[in-house]
């Protein structure tokens, strides 16, 4: 039977345009559905690349601010929040056009609408009824609400009315103290909000390594950043100016009020399925909202697949890439792989935490006898000469083969600095093999360097 598409993706964000584009490279007749009016998802609109240019921008103007007196250069830098937003705006649209662009060159027909799966080779797009060999679902995933918090994204906001305010919050309380309330936090803070954020378990970033975890907390304490640790808030009262919320110990005990200007709400995101026509082929989700899919990402209809945020895992864009480049590579008769005991995570806050491979607590927990190598930024050179001290690297490494297991590090550039530490892993690297390849001097780099002579106690700066 002749479909209209060997393959329809519904989303068109990481998962879903880069997995179209590598189906379409591929000799596959493709089409991407997506609702929101531009391409390129929640990453490219909302989420990644507007966070990192409002990160970057308000870097810049608090290291004006406050830094340069310290190395001879004399300014006097004034907020121009508008201009800023207006900059965000302009790099979001640039890249989501340039997607258009692919599209294109790739021969991607770009349908735009809510995609609804209607039969098993059927995708409807309002009346439109398109027939596909095989569907992609990379719905993505969208803001968790937290129940008596409701998001009016002006004084309640989720990370999209975050990167949006049009004038810096004096009180800023964020709820949730993990990558979006840690990276938008930081914006607001260096852009001069006093900023609180309330964290339901006893520590910021669960699932980080614990040691980096805790110094990061430190850093962001150093900076102004204030932390309730293990507290719950049981509710929200809103006027015309303030947001006035309640919050209690989450181990239970009296209740107490914190006033803010605006609200984030950054507890988690959850996967988007409603309307997406699940029900019509007997699909389901697990207990989460999650798609359940096999090793291959099928769900259990063998030619309906999902990937990115919508199925179990890192909710990370380059993690939905890999998972569309490899669906993409199976529906072509390949052997898509995604390896993924080696996807970086990234915070890129001041100064940036970046991960690969398991954490010394994993492990633990899975009974591994591993070394530790450490080596601290403040006796890297390169990290004197330019002012970046704060943190280290740490090497988890096999205590009998040597392979290394897992790479953390807290550190300026830490999240370019860790892709030496990804390309290691994936070939199977050991703490050896890093140690002795050259790396240039001075750099920032050096420092895995010397944390993986340190697995063997054999560093050379400290
Ligand atoms: P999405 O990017 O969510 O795309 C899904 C798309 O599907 C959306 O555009 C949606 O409109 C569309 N859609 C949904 N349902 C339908 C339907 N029925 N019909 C048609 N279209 C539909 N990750 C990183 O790796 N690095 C970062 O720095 C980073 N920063 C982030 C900052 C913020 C503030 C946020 C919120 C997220 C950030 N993320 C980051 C996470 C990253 O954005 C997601 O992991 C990634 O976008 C997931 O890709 P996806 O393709 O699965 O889904
Ligand atoms: P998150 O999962 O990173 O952090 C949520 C935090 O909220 C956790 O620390 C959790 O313990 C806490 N929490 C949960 N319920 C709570 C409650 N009721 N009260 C107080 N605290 C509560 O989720 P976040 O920050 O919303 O981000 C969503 C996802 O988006 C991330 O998990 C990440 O995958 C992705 N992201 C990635 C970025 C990056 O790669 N740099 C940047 C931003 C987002």
């Amino acid at each position: 039977m002749a479909f209209d598409y060997d393959l329809v993706v519904i989303g068109g964000g990481p998962g879903g345009y880069v997995g179209a584009i590598r189906a379409a490279q591929l000799g596959l007749k493709v089409a991407c559905v997506e609702k929101r009016g531009a391409l390129g998802g929640t990453c490219l609109n909302v989420g990644c690349i507007p966070s990192k240019a409002m990160l970057e921008t308000s870097h810049k103007f608090e290291e004006a601010k406050l830094h340069f007196k310290d190395v001879g250069i004399d300014a006097k830098p004034s907020l121009n929040l508008k201009q800023m937003l207006k900059n965000k705006d302009d790099v979001v649209s640039g890249l989501t056009q340039g997607i258009e662009l692919l599209f294109k060159k790739n021969k991607v027909e770009y349908i735009k609408g809510h995609g609804e799966i209607t039969g098993d080779n059927e995708v409807s797009v309002g009346k439109k009824k398109i027939s596909t060999a095989n569907i992609v679902i990379a719905t993505g995933s969208s803001v968790m609400p937290l129940p008596g918090v409701e998001v009016d994204e002006e004084r309640i906001v989720s990370s999209t009315g975050a990167l949006e305010l049009k004038e810096v919050p004096k009180h800023l309380v964020v709820i949730g103290g993990g990558y979006i309330g840690l990276e938008l936090g930081s914006v607001w803070r260096r852009l001069g909000a006093k900023v609180t954020v309330v964290e339901f378990l006893d520590r910021i970033t669960p699932g980080m390594d614990a040691e980096v975890s805790k110094q990061f907390q430190k850093l962001l304490e150093k900076q102004g950043i204030e932390f309730k640790l293990g507290t719950k808030v049981t509710g929200a009262k809103k006027n015309k100016t303030s947001v006035t919320l309640t919050t209690e110990p989450a181990k239970g005990g009296d209740e107490e009020s914190l006033k803010a200007d605006v609200v984030l709400v950054s507890i988690g995101r959850k996967p988007n399925t409603e309307g997406l026509g699940l029900d019509n082929v007997g699909l389901s989700t697990d207990d989460r909202g999650f798609i359940s899919v096999n090793d291959k990402w099928q769900t259990s209809k063998s030619n309906i697949y999902a990937i990115g945020d919508v199925i179990v895992g890192p909710m990370l864009a380059h993690k939905a890439e890999e998972e569309g480049v490899a669906v993409a590579e199976t529906l072509a008769g390949q052997h898509g792989h995604v390896n993924y005991g080696v996807i970086p995570g990234v915070v890129y806050t001041h100064p940036e935490v970046a991960s690969v491979g398991r954490t010394e607590e994993q492990l633990k927990d899975d009974g591994v006898a591993y070394k530790v190598g450490k080596f601290s930024f403040m006796a890297n050179s390169r990290g004197r000469a330019i002012g970046e001290t704060d943190g280290f690297v740490k090497v988890l490494a096999d205590k009998e083969t040597d392979e290394v297991y897992g790479v953390h590090i807290i550190g300026a550039d830490a999240g370019t600095i860790i892709h030496e530490c990804c390309v290691a892993m994936e070939f199977g690297a050991s703490a050896e093999d890093i140690a002795r390849t050259c790396h240039a001097h001075p750099t920032l780099n050096e420092a895995v360097k010397e944390a993986a002579l340190a697995v063997d106690k054999r560093q050379i700066h400290s």
